[in-house]
Parts: structure tokens; C-alpha cells; sequence
């Protein structure tokens, strides 16, 4: 479409889509979706259990119904189908976590993106040396809500990791970030001849573990607590690091593909897996908005595959692959 025709809608949506994305984060944040999951509830009803004031609550809920969220029929308001599947928090499926760490952490920091792009200065780490997860890790309720949130986002891509990885040509696999680990739980659930470990750093040990205890196969996955900073990484033949490059700069991204290098034998792999731009750096503008964020937050990056399998040569990967996994997530192999 020529310039002159267009109109301003476009633009109007993009200026006011934080009024949409902050609508929905709230009704997270309040649990609108989990109270609707028991079925249909009237406005008077649903304000009373989620403890709201009135004033707001009908314009706030219809709003939800105008961006297909909730639907209302005769007075009384429930769950979209997508909503209800993915929101309400009693559901193995929920995503949610991710939401509420975007609207405790995430909205307030982007909103200073103005002053970062003049100042460059980095508003989520006090000090450049400081890694922002010891700061996360120092504060209880966002520590829950990061935790929470990576893990709900990360059992897709761990199940599409699980089925479509050659794991019969290997015996163990390491998830470097796991978080509570979602991705060697469930590489190992679906290969029943895979070890799987879940390193991550000291504070999620307690959680990881608590995770790992209740699956079934706890007999192969162990956490192991560590900083891969800090100490070799175990031998391994596979090792997974998913979302972690995009929190660190160049140098640091570089140190931890050639840490895994080095830890692999002959013939062992590298997965990296995150949100990754498109090598034109035109398309994906999740991606790339994504990575603006990250950049207000950290001195972290996100990254095109070009760059990322480029780093994986330079460590010394002979061979390289990348793939997409939806819009915003790829996927990087390397092999040694
Ligand atoms: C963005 S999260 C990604 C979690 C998970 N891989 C996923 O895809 O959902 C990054 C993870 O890396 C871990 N991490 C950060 N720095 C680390 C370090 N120096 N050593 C070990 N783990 C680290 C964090 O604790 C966090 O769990």
C-alpha cells in the first residue's frame, strides 16, 4: 500500500498497543482467567472474588472481550478458548508466569526506554560488572514469577527439542540455564536412554530439585548447582543453553559457546535455542523489540543465526544448523 493511502490506524495501534498489552498483563497479574476457568461468572460475582473495586471493573472486563480474551453472553463473562488454555494458572499449559514477570519487571523497565537510548546505561544491573540474576535472585517475589514464567514458556520448545533431536546417537545431555529444568526433564521422559542434567546456579537448586522429584524420571536427571563462569562445565555429550546467550554481552556469549566447545567430546553437539533475529534484521520485530528490551535491561543482546552460528565456528563447531521454531524462537545446532 502507496503512502498516500493509508491511514493513521496503523500508527495509532502501535502507539496505544501498551493499553492492550497492559489490560492483559493486569487480568493476569489478577488471576481474571483462573477464577473464569470454573465457569461463566457475572461482573458483580467475578469483581467480588477477585476483590476489585467497581469503578473500573466494565470497561476493564469488556475491554477483554473486545480483544477476543473473554467472551460475554447474557451478563456473565468467560474464558476465550486460548486464554483459558494458556492463562488460568491451575493448568499445566499456562504461560502466565511469563505475563507477570513482564508486567513486575519487564513494563517498568521498557518504560525508561527513552532515557537508556540517550544515556546507554543499562537500568536492570546496578554497576557493569553486577549479573542481573544475582539481583533477581536477591528479591523473593520476582525470583517466583521469573521461574514460573521461564518454565511455562519453555515446555514447548522442550518438547519439540525431545522429538526432533538425533538423542539415540547420545547418552547424556546438560541444560546450562535450565532454570528448574523443563528441558532435561522432559528430554529424558521422551528418550528413555538419555542422563540428563540441569545446571543452573546455586538459588534454583531448591526448586529444580523439588521439580526433578516429581516427574518420572528422576532416577536420570540430576540438578547440579554451579556458575559456568565460574568452573568447567561436566563432560557431557550434548549441552543445551537456552535463552541464557541473549543475557550477556559479545565477549560473555562467546566465552559460553566455547566453555561448551571445550566440554564435548569428539561427534557431542550444542543447542542453543532462544529468541533470534531474523539475518536480514527486518522481519521479526518481536525479535527485535525483544532484543531493544533486553538491551534497556542488560548489556545482553539478542542475535540473527548468521551470528550465532558464526560464534559456534569460531569455537570450533565444524558443522552448523539453524531452524525457527515460531515467530521469535530458532534454534542453532553445532556439531564438534
Ligand atoms: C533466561 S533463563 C532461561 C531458562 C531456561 N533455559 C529456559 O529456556 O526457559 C537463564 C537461566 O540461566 C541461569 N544462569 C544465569 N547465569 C548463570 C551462570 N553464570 N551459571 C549458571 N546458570 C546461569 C539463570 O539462573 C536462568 O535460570
Amino acid at each position: 500500500m502507496s503512502g498516500q493511502t493509508r491511514t493513521p490506524e496503523r500508527l495509532r495501534r502501535i502507539g496505544f498497543g501498551f493499553l492492550a498489552s497492559k489490560a492483559l498483563l493486569s487480568a493476569v497479574e489478577l488471576g481474571v482467567f483462573t477464577e473464569l476457568a470454573d465457569g461463566p461468572l457475572s461482573r458483580e460475582a467475578l469483581v467480588a472474588r477477585l476483590d476489585l473495586h467497581p469503578r473500573l471493573s466494565a470497561d476493564f472486563l469488556d475491554a477483554l472481550v473486545a480483544l477476543d480474551l473473554l467472551e460475554r453472553e447474557d451478563g456473565e463473562y468467560r474464558n476465550a478458548p486460548d486464554a483459558d488454555t494458556y492463562l488460568d494458572r491451575n493448568k499445566e499449559t499456562y504461560i502466565g508466569g511469563h505475563f507477570e514477570w513482564a508486567n513486575a519487571r519487564m513494563y517498568p523497565l521498557f518504560g525508561r526506554l527513552g532515557e537508556t537510548l540517550r544515556s546507554g546505561e543499562p537500568q536492570g544491573t546496578r554497576g557493569e560488572d553486577e549479573n542481573v540474576f544475582d539481583q533477581l535472585y536477591g528479591d523473593d517475589d520476582l525470583f517466583e514469577r521469573f521461574v514460573a514464567g521461564m518454565s511455562g514458556t519453555s515446555l514447548r520448545i522442550a518438547e519439540i527439542l525431545a522429538d526432533a533431536f538425533e538423542w539415540e546417537a547420545y547418552e547424556t545431555v546438560c541444560d546450562v540455564g535450565a532454570a528448574k529444568g523443563v528441558v532435561p526433564v522432559t528430554v529424558a521422559e521422551k528418550n528413555d536412554h538419555i542422563e540428563a542434567t540441569a545446571f543452573d546456579l546455586p538459588p534454583l537448586e531448591p526448586v529444580a530439585t523439588e521439580f526433578i522429584a516429581n516427574s518420572e524420571v528422576e532416577d536420570r536427571v540430576t540438578f547440579h548447582a554451579g556458575d559456568v563462569f565460574a568452573q568447567k562445565l561436566p563432560e557431557h555429550d550434548v549441552f543445551v543453553m537456552g535463552r541464557l546467550l541473549h543475557d550477556f554481552d559479545l565477549a560473555r556469549k562467546k566465552e559460553l559457546v566455547q566453555r561448551a566447545y571445550d566440554a564435548l567430546p569428539e561427534g557431542g553437539a550444542l543447542i542453543v535455542y532462544g529468541t533470534m533475529i531474523d539475518d536480514e534484521r527486518h522481519e521479526k520485530d518481536d525479535a527485535l523489540l525483544m532484543s531493544l528490551y533486553i538491551r534497556v535491561e542488560t548489556n545482553g543482546f539478542d542475535y540473527t543465526h548468521e551470528q550465532c552460528q558464526t560464534w559456534l565456528q569460531e569455537a570450533g563447531f565444524s558443522e552448523t544448523e539453524a531452524c525457527d521454531l515460531s515467530s521469535r524462537e530458532s534454534v542453532v545446532v553445532g556439531r564438534k
